[in-house]
Protein backbone atom coordinates (compact mmCIF):
# COMPACT_ATOMS: atom_id res chain seq x y z
CA UNK A 1 0.00 0.00 0.00
CA UNK A 2 1.39 3.45 -0.89
CA UNK A 3 0.50 7.30 -0.27
CA UNK A 4 0.64 8.75 3.03
CA UNK A 5 -1.09 7.81 6.28
CA UNK A 6 -3.10 10.37 8.21
CA UNK A 7 -1.87 10.98 12.01
CA UNK A 8 -5.28 12.19 14.04
CA UNK A 9 -6.37 12.23 17.32
CA UNK A 10 -8.53 9.24 18.22
CA UNK A 11 -12.62 9.95 18.28
CA UNK A 12 -15.46 8.84 19.73
CA UNK A 13 -16.60 7.73 16.05
CA UNK A 14 -13.36 5.15 16.00
CA UNK A 15 -14.54 3.42 19.16
CA UNK A 16 -16.05 0.50 17.61
CA UNK A 17 -13.42 -0.38 15.16
CA UNK A 18 -11.12 -0.09 17.56
CA UNK A 19 -13.44 -2.54 19.41
CA UNK A 20 -13.40 -4.80 16.74
CA UNK A 21 -9.84 -4.75 16.38
CA UNK A 22 -9.17 -5.65 20.00
CA UNK A 23 -11.62 -8.28 19.86
CA UNK A 24 -10.21 -9.76 17.48
CA UNK A 25 -7.93 -13.18 17.84
CA UNK A 26 -4.75 -11.56 15.07
CA UNK A 27 -4.73 -8.15 17.13
CA UNK A 28 -5.04 -9.75 21.42
CA UNK A 29 -3.00 -12.54 21.06
CA UNK A 30 -0.37 -10.42 21.17
CA UNK A 31 -1.72 -7.49 23.52
CA UNK A 32 -1.83 -8.85 27.23
CA UNK A 33 -5.40 -7.45 27.17
CA UNK A 34 -8.26 -9.16 28.73
CA UNK A 35 -11.36 -10.13 25.99
CA UNK A 36 -14.04 -9.49 25.18
CA UNK A 37 -14.10 -5.53 24.60
CA UNK A 38 -17.11 -3.94 24.69
CA UNK A 39 -18.25 -0.69 23.62
CA UNK A 40 -19.71 0.89 26.59
CA UNK A 41 -16.35 0.13 28.38
CA UNK A 42 -14.63 1.82 25.64
CA UNK A 43 -16.66 4.38 25.85
CA UNK A 44 -16.36 5.26 29.50
CA UNK A 45 -12.46 4.55 28.88
CA UNK A 46 -12.51 7.26 26.05
CA UNK A 47 -14.28 9.21 28.65
CA UNK A 48 -11.50 9.19 31.21
CA UNK A 49 -8.51 9.41 29.11
CA UNK A 50 -9.07 11.75 26.53
CA UNK A 51 -8.43 14.82 28.22
CA UNK A 52 -5.77 12.97 30.10
CA UNK A 53 -2.28 15.04 29.39
CA UNK A 54 -0.06 12.10 30.23
CA UNK A 55 -1.48 10.05 27.24
CA UNK A 56 -2.37 10.51 23.61
CA UNK A 57 -4.55 8.80 21.11
CA UNK A 58 -4.48 8.13 17.53
CA UNK A 59 -5.69 6.93 14.05
CA UNK A 60 -4.19 6.68 11.37
CA UNK A 61 -5.79 6.87 7.94
CA UNK A 62 -4.81 5.59 4.51
CA UNK A 63 -5.51 8.34 1.59
CA UNK A 64 -9.36 7.34 1.05
CA UNK A 65 -9.52 7.77 4.53
CA UNK A 66 -10.27 4.57 6.10
CA UNK A 67 -8.64 3.02 9.39
CA UNK A 68 -5.40 1.53 8.66
CA UNK A 69 -4.25 1.30 12.41
CA UNK A 70 -5.00 2.83 16.11
CA UNK A 71 -2.11 4.07 18.52
CA UNK A 72 -0.66 6.62 21.01
CA UNK A 73 1.67 7.28 24.06
CA UNK A 74 0.72 6.55 27.19
CA UNK A 75 2.67 7.67 30.49
CA UNK A 76 3.49 10.83 28.83
CA UNK A 77 6.55 12.53 30.83
CA UNK A 78 7.15 16.56 29.67
CA UNK A 79 9.99 16.76 32.52
CA UNK A 80 12.13 13.75 31.03
CA UNK A 81 10.56 13.83 27.29
CA UNK A 82 9.70 10.48 26.89
CA UNK A 83 6.54 8.47 26.64
CA UNK A 84 5.51 4.66 26.30
CA UNK A 85 4.61 3.85 22.32
CA UNK A 86 1.73 1.08 22.10
CA UNK A 87 0.03 0.36 17.86
CA UNK A 88 -2.08 -2.33 16.50
CA UNK A 89 -2.68 -2.74 12.34
CA UNK A 90 -5.94 -3.48 10.87
CA UNK A 91 -6.65 -7.17 11.19
CA UNK A 92 -7.28 -7.82 7.87
CA UNK A 93 -3.80 -5.58 7.17
CA UNK A 94 -1.40 -6.42 9.24
CA UNK A 95 2.26 -8.01 7.25
CA UNK A 96 1.73 -5.48 4.58
CA UNK A 97 4.55 -2.77 5.63
CA UNK A 98 1.82 -0.29 7.51
CA UNK A 99 3.19 -1.40 11.35
CA UNK A 100 6.65 0.06 10.07
CA UNK A 101 5.06 3.09 8.22
CA UNK A 102 2.94 3.93 11.40
CA UNK A 103 5.44 3.70 13.94
CA UNK A 104 8.08 5.62 11.83
CA UNK A 105 5.39 8.34 11.65
CA UNK A 106 4.33 7.80 15.08
CA UNK A 107 8.43 8.58 16.19
CA UNK A 108 8.60 11.80 13.78
CA UNK A 109 5.42 13.45 15.52
CA UNK A 110 6.77 12.30 18.76
CA UNK A 111 10.24 13.70 18.26
CA UNK A 112 9.28 17.25 15.91
CA UNK A 113 5.67 17.94 17.55
CA UNK A 114 5.75 16.63 20.77
CA UNK A 115 9.00 17.55 21.76
CA UNK A 116 10.06 14.10 22.92
CA UNK A 117 13.23 12.86 23.51
CA UNK A 118 12.74 9.32 23.55
CA UNK A 119 10.29 7.10 22.58
CA UNK A 120 10.16 3.09 24.42
CA UNK A 121 7.70 0.43 24.62
CA UNK A 122 7.72 -2.90 25.56
CA UNK A 123 6.47 -5.89 23.41
CA UNK A 124 6.47 -10.00 23.98
CA UNK A 125 9.42 -11.44 23.84
CA UNK A 126 7.15 -13.86 21.06
CA UNK A 127 6.28 -11.27 19.46
CA UNK A 128 8.26 -11.51 16.46
CA UNK A 129 6.25 -8.88 13.83
CA UNK A 130 6.45 -6.39 16.16
CA UNK A 131 10.07 -6.87 17.22
CA UNK A 132 11.00 -6.76 13.36
CA UNK A 133 9.04 -3.37 12.81
CA UNK A 134 10.24 -2.06 15.88
CA UNK A 135 13.98 -2.75 15.17
CA UNK A 136 13.34 -1.89 11.37
CA UNK A 137 12.56 1.51 12.70
CA UNK A 138 15.62 2.37 14.81
CA UNK A 139 14.39 1.10 18.18
CA UNK A 140 17.72 -1.10 20.29
CA UNK A 141 16.30 -3.29 22.48
CA UNK A 142 17.30 -2.02 26.20
CA UNK A 143 16.27 -4.62 28.74
CA UNK A 144 14.52 -7.79 29.07
CA UNK A 145 11.97 -8.77 31.84
CA UNK A 146 11.91 -12.26 32.73
CA UNK A 147 8.58 -14.05 33.39
CA UNK A 148 7.28 -10.56 33.05
CA UNK A 149 3.52 -11.35 31.98
CA UNK A 150 0.66 -13.87 31.56
CA UNK A 151 -0.37 -14.13 27.61
CA UNK A 152 -2.78 -16.34 26.66
CA UNK A 153 -2.14 -18.52 29.66
CA UNK A 154 1.66 -18.72 29.06
CA UNK A 155 4.23 -16.89 31.29
CA UNK A 156 6.44 -14.85 28.99
CA UNK A 157 9.62 -12.35 28.65
CA UNK A 158 9.02 -8.61 28.08
CA UNK A 159 11.47 -6.76 26.18
CA UNK A 160 11.99 -3.16 26.65
CA UNK A 161 12.97 -1.20 23.63
CA UNK A 162 13.79 2.33 23.22
CA UNK A 163 14.51 5.43 20.58
CA UNK A 164 16.22 8.15 20.96
CA UNK A 165 15.84 11.53 18.86
CA UNK A 166 19.56 11.96 19.92
CA UNK A 167 21.15 9.01 20.13
CA UNK A 168 22.71 9.30 23.73
CA UNK A 169 26.39 8.20 24.43
CA UNK A 170 26.84 4.59 25.35
CA UNK A 171 25.46 3.58 28.82
CA UNK A 172 24.26 0.31 30.53
CA UNK A 173 22.00 -0.71 27.70
CA UNK A 174 25.10 -0.67 25.10
CA UNK A 175 26.65 -3.56 27.08
CA UNK A 176 23.35 -5.56 27.90
CA UNK A 177 23.81 -8.92 26.42
CA UNK A 178 20.84 -9.13 24.22
CA UNK A 179 20.21 -13.05 25.02
CA UNK A 180 20.97 -13.33 28.14
CA UNK A 181 19.93 -10.05 29.52
CA UNK A 182 22.69 -9.43 31.99
CA UNK A 183 25.25 -7.12 32.69
CA UNK A 184 28.33 -7.91 32.75
CA UNK A 185 30.46 -7.30 36.05
CA UNK A 186 32.94 -4.78 34.86
C1 LIG B 1 2.85 -5.76 15.43
C2 LIG B 1 2.13 -5.02 14.32
C3 LIG B 1 1.80 -3.60 14.77
C4 LIG B 1 3.05 -4.96 13.11
O1 LIG B 1 2.37 -4.32 12.05
P1 LIG B 1 2.46 -4.93 10.56
O2 LIG B 1 1.82 -3.98 9.65
O3 LIG B 1 1.90 -6.31 10.59
O4 LIG B 1 4.05 -4.97 10.39
P2 LIG B 1 4.93 -4.90 9.05
O5 LIG B 1 4.18 -5.56 7.94
O6 LIG B 1 5.40 -3.52 8.85
O7 LIG B 1 6.21 -5.78 9.48
C5 LIG B 1 6.03 -7.05 10.07
C6 LIG B 1 7.31 -7.82 9.93
O8 LIG B 1 7.18 -9.07 10.62
C7 LIG B 1 7.33 -10.14 9.70
N1 LIG B 1 6.45 -11.20 10.17
C8 LIG B 1 5.10 -11.21 10.18
N2 LIG B 1 4.67 -12.37 10.72
C9 LIG B 1 5.75 -13.07 11.08
C10 LIG B 1 5.96 -14.32 11.70
N3 LIG B 1 4.94 -15.08 12.09
N4 LIG B 1 7.23 -14.74 11.92
C11 LIG B 1 8.27 -13.97 11.54
N5 LIG B 1 8.14 -12.75 10.94
C12 LIG B 1 6.89 -12.33 10.72
C13 LIG B 1 6.97 -9.57 8.37
O9 LIG B 1 7.54 -10.32 7.31
C14 LIG B 1 7.61 -8.19 8.49
O10 LIG B 1 9.02 -8.25 8.41
P3 LIG B 1 9.83 -7.86 7.07
O11 LIG B 1 9.47 -6.44 6.74
O12 LIG B 1 11.24 -8.05 7.46
O13 LIG B 1 9.33 -8.81 6.04
C15 LIG B 1 0.82 -5.75 13.88
O14 LIG B 1 1.15 -7.04 13.45
C16 LIG B 1 -0.23 -5.83 14.97
O15 LIG B 1 -1.08 -4.96 15.07
N6 LIG B 1 -0.15 -6.90 15.79
C17 LIG B 1 -1.14 -7.09 16.86
C18 LIG B 1 -0.99 -6.10 18.00
C19 LIG B 1 0.45 -6.05 18.51
O16 LIG B 1 1.10 -7.07 18.71
N7 LIG B 1 0.93 -4.82 18.68
C20 LIG B 1 2.26 -4.58 19.19
C21 LIG B 1 2.34 -4.84 20.66
S1 LIG B 1 3.96 -4.50 21.29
Amino acid sequence: MSGAFLLRRLEVRDLPVRVAWMNDVRIHATLNIQVPVTLSGTEAWFERVRQNPSRADFAFENERGELVAMGGFTDIDSDVKKAELYVFVSPDLKGQGIGTRIVKLMCEHAFSEMGLEKVYLNTNADNVPARKVYEKCGFALEGVLRREVINNGQIKDRLRYAIYATPPPPGVGAVLNASTGILPLS
